[in-house]
């Protein structure tokens, strides 16, 4: 039994709209059992907009009517507080003792600007601490004190609310009469505007506070008045309990969409590419790869690059095949990035039977198939995967915002991307990915230009516009959605570019190029060993052959050579060769890269104690080239995808003894190595240079080698 009887506490509240701020609201309250009645809802807002200026008298004629109701209830406590822009931070109990030890009638909220009226600052009693005007966004007090005071409304719906009360204050004898007292520390009240830097978050150990640090309280109620609505909704991801440490649910409290019941929802999805994108046939690949029932999807199609033609002509029949249907709006139609996305969106908004709206760039990865559904089931207006850069702070979405309106590093940032707190996170802007809700579309966001603004850029003049209507951006990370691509340095003058972004996109550049079984190799499976000390294993995928031949082919400048150490080699007949060095075609460096990601951690394995100085590789300023056979086929046609290599370990090219011609021919005489084996690696032995080759007469096509050789 507490001393005071939470049943004789009522909040009142006004909204005429069921905003996320509201819901938000009734979250907060729910969740500590307060007795809530919310005025108004429903009904015109004739108030004013008081966002801009003076206004909300409509709330006070409200309050008067409810009032009338109780006033023979002596001992009900009444605590009015607006809703979209409040979350309270404690229960009931922690209210009414804070509230009894004011011994007032009735307790307003204070704040550091007098407002409306500056000029009645200097009528306000003096305070040594605190802040010194009122602020009627919230108050509390005896019920019939309350009803008292607003008895004295007799206003209209615009003129202000938070003159009203200011006038009753600052007049002693009504001051006195009704008991008025201001919450000048925050100990119940805590506006936000003019003391963000005195609320920080503290976090206990099974639920997060505000705490304001200048007059050291813990208020039970947050008012993000006046400009402060996105630093309410940085605390409304804390307070008081819509997130955890790594793992667990997040959101508990917010209920999740029961797709079961929801069978029909249909969706409009876009893609964009705005610039050349790596690996962007991987990601057309990949829009066929969600767990969602594509009859039930359509598809809209924004590509403004020439570049990328080929790669959409090439998927087209596999969407064509997929999606219910679908719209490809090319580079000869010369829309603008906001044009084309405020296109993509109205298809959704125009059809009442698109539920959603699912807009993805192609610099998004979005590896979690079933992440559709998951951000469906979230049940929000606007949500977004979060997906950022493997390894790095890059993502799709910032913490907050400068004064500026643009990006800023909010408090969390970090330990968002990492995952280290999750949650479904409130945040300023969001980009890349997200989902809108259809009937949000045709409701909320009717204006067709949503991404077109004067000097903005589209994606911050969609945030702005969704956030000015007061809707939530969210941004849950309880999944790991997928990554994002870096689309720096991708140089589309060459003829395969993204073989260049081994190290700007590692993950992506090796599920292209690597070898599918390439793990099994590190496992000490799949390693061949054709002779003693010489391996065979499969590292690069047919595709990474092609390219690295269609590379040098296009280059197209062979440096013709026999190979007098071939010769050294003793007695066996030299090769005849062409040779193009990966510095000829600009690839060095992202061959050494490759060498020391995907090569030394084998070599460890199978010669244990001789490899440890990988990182020198840098010396390597020659050791690699493919070598062309000519010898003796006269026709070039292609061996599509023959393209075996050799490591030399051990060896200077000038001091090798063996040939560098075609890798398979008789290894130390008896053994022999027939059979090409394409996507492979030779590897052989460090040191002394004990195994002898000859490459055998090419009795077909053209064959390539890649030859490396590794200074230990
Ligand atoms: C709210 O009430 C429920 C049911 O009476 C109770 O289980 C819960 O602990 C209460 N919540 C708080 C924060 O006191
Ligand atoms: C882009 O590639 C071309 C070769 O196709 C090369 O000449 C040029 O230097 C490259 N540009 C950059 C910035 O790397
Ligand atoms: C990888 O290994 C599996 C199982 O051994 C095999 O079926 C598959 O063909 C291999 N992949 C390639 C590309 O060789």
């Amino acid at each position: 039994g507490s001393l005071f009887p939470i049943d004789k506490l009522l909040v009142i509240t006004a909204a005429t709209e069921q905003t996320e701020g509201y819901m938000r609201f009734l979250r907060t309250a729910r969740y500590f059992n307060y007795t809530i009645k919310t005025l108004g809802l429903g009904e015109e807002w004739r108030g004013g907009d008081v966002a801009r200026t003076v206004g909300g008298g409509q709330k006070v004629r409200w309050l008067k009517e409810e009032m009338a109701k109780h006033t023979e209830q002596e001992d009900l406590v009444v605590m009015f507080v607006d809703s979209y822009d409040v979350l309270l931070a404690s229960g009931p109990v922690e209210l009414l003792r804070k509230f009894m030890a004011f011994d007032s009638q009735v307790v307003f909220s204070a704040e550091a600007f007098c407002w409306p009226e500056w000029g009645l600052a200097e009528r306000y009693p003096p305070v040594s601490a605190g802040k010194r005007f009122l602020n009627s966004g919230g108050f509390i007090g005896f019920a019939p004190a309350i009803h008292r005071v607003v008895q004295l409304w007799k206003y209209k719906d615009n003129d202000d609310d938070q003159l009203f009360y200011t006038r009753i204050y600052l007049d002693p004898g009504l001051r006195e009469k009704f008991g008025l007292a201001l919450d000048h520390k925050s100990k119940i009240f805590q506006n936000l505007n003019g003391a963000i830097d005195e609320v920080v978050l503290k976090f206990e150990r099974n639920r997060v506070r505000a705490r304001n640090v200048a007059y050291d309280t813990l208020p039970v109620v947050i008012h993000g008045n006046g400009p402060t609505k996105l630093q309410l909704n940085y605390l409304g991801n804390y307070i008081p309990n819509s997130w955890t440490y790594e793992g667990g649910c997040g959101v508990c409290d917010q209920g999740l969409l029961d797709l079961s019941e929801t069978p029909e929802e249909r969706l409009g999805r876009a893609g964009f590419r705005e610039q050349p994108t790596p690996f962007l046939p991987q990601f057309l690949q990949r829009l066929l790869a969600w767990d969602y029932p594509y009859a039930r999807l359509s598809l809209f199609l924004h590509n403004r690059e020439v570049f990328h033609e080929p790669h959409v002509q090439e998927a087209w029949e596999r969407l064509r095949g997929a999606f219910a249907s679908i719209k490809l709006v090319g580079p000869e139609e010369e829309l603008n990035q906001g044009e084309a996305r405020d296109m993509g969106m109205d298809i959704c908004r125009q059809d009442p039977d698109c539920d959603y709206y699912f807009s993805m760039d192609a610099d998004v990865l979005l590896t979690h198939p079933g992440a559709l559904r998951d951000l469906i089931q979230q049940n929000q207006k606007v949500i977004a995967p979060m997906v950022s850069r493997p390894r790095k702070l890059w993502s799709n979405f910032w913490g907050a915002l400068s004064p500026e309106g643009y990006y800023a590093r909010s408090e969390d940032y970090v330990e968002l991307v990492q995952g280290k707190r999750i949650g479904v996170w409130n945040v300023p802007y969001i980009s890349q990915a997200y989902l809108v809700h259809g009937e949000t579309l045709r409701s909320e966001l009717h204006d067709r230009s949503v991404f077109t603004m004067e000097e903005t850029d589209p994606d911050m003049a969609f945030c702005k516009n969704v956030r000015e209507r007061g809707i939530f951006l969210h941004i849950p990370n309880l999944e790991d959605f997928g990554h994002l691509l870096s689309i720096a340095n991708y140089n589309t003058s060459r003829l395969h570019p993204d073989l260049w972004q081994i190290m700007e996109n590692p993950l992506d550049w090796q599920e292209k190029y690597i070898h599918e079984n390439y793990s099994r190799v590190l496992d000490g499976e799949l390693v061949e060993q054709p002779c003693p000390d010489v391996y065979w294993f499969p590292v690069l995928t047919e595709l990474a052959c092609d390219e690295l031949v269609e590379e040098v082919e296009h280059y197209g400048i062979w440096s013709g050579g026999r190979h007098e150490d071939a010769r050294l080699a003793g007695g066996y007949e030299n090769v005849p060769t062409d040779d193009i060095h990966m510095n000829q075609i600009g690839f060095e460096r992202e061959w050494l890269h490759f060498l020391r990601e995907f090569i030394a951690p084998v070599t460890e394995q199978l010669y244990p104690g001789y490899y440890t100085k990988v990182p020198g590789l840098r010396e390597l300023q020659l050791g690699c080239y493919i070598t062309l056979c000519t010898d003796p086929s006269p026709s070039r046609t292609r061996d599509r995808a023959a393209i075996p290599w050799l490591l030399h370990q051990g060896t200077r090219p000038e001091r090798a003894p063996a040939g560098m011609g075609c890798p398979w021919g008789n290894l130390q005489l008896h053994h022999s190595v027939h059979r090409p084996q394409p996507q492979s690696l030779l590897l052989r032995p460090p040191g002394r240079l004990t195994h002898y080759h000859e490459g055998l007469p090419t009795t077909r096509g053209t064959r390539y080698i890649m030859v490396s050789f590794v200074d230990p």
